[in-house]
């Protein structure tokens, strides 16, 4: 069988290591998308497997460019992107007292970086005969039964990604591209106190990049079920 290609940003540490891993345990050969690049080079060499680094800052437009022709030059098509990587800020505590720049960062790099990467590496995942784009959003930007407060910024920024993910279903009908929801994990954004391992956060997002059914496509889901946006 054909070995499979996938890229995770935020791959350095949390769900996107723990994705990178199992994909390439999997026998995907994984690109471990990370800004810093010590902890990505670390971190491409801890999962193994012929897992590579790749400097990727899904908050800057012009370095995604720089990192899809970097990409480029060690293989020639793209099947699955993991847009994984995700802040959570300080100070993210009330919808009434937020900043400007707090609200313009996490939007940012949590809905417009995960939009600008799918565009940015949109011509390598067309070369492949299954592409997908896995898109990992939170709970807490569920509109049903989702938002109470909690971090609003982030979670706004969750709302919009999800709003992401149908338009690029709907713009790009022959992939598959879903909004996954980790549950609440054990990292340094979901703290120690957090209901779920990163295996099982991951489980659900492994699933989608490589399990799910290809027709499964503009759905948001959480454990392999469909939930309501
Ligand atoms: N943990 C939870 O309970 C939970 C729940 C729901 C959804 N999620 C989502 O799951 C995803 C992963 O979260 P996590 O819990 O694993 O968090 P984490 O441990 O804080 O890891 C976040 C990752 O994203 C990277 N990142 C942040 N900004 C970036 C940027 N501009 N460019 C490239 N990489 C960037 C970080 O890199 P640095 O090391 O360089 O900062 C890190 O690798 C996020 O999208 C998060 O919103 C998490």
């Amino acid at each position: 069988m054909e070995q499979k290609i996938a890229l995770v940003t935020g791959a350095n540490k949390g769900i996107g290591y723990e994705v990178a891993a199992q994909l390439a345990a999997r026998n995907f050969r994984v690109f471990v998308g990370a800004r810093n690049e010590k902890a990505g080079r670390e971190a491409a060499i801890e999962i193994g497997n012929d897992a590579a680094f790749l400097k990727i800052d899904v908050a800057d437009e012009k370095g995604i460019h720089a990192a899809a022709a970097e990409f480029a030059k060690s293989v020639d098509h793209l099947d699955v992107l993991v847009n994984n990587a995700g802040i959570l800020l300080e100070d993210d505590e009330s919808a009434l007292e937020i900043t400007p720049a707090l609200f313009e960062t996490t939007l940012r790099t949590n809905t417009l970086g995960p939009l600008f990467v799918a565009r940015g590496f949109k011509s390598l995942l067309q070369k492949s005969k299954a592409p997908r784009i896995v898109i990992v959003s939170s709970g807490s930007g569920q509109l049903t039964d989702g938002a109470d407060g909690w971090a609003p910024a982030y979670s706004i920024s969750k709302t919009a990604l999800n709003g992401v993910t149908v338009q690029l279903a709907a713009a790009l009908p022959d992939f598959a591209i879903n909004s996954v929801c980790p549950g609440w994990v054990r990292t340094d954004m979901g703290g120690s106190k957090a209901t779920r391992s990163v295996e099982q956060g991951a489980a659900g997002i492994v699933w989608l990049a490589a399990d799910a059914p290809q027709n499964l496509t503009g759905k948001f889901l959480r454990d392999r079920k469909v939930i309501p946006w």
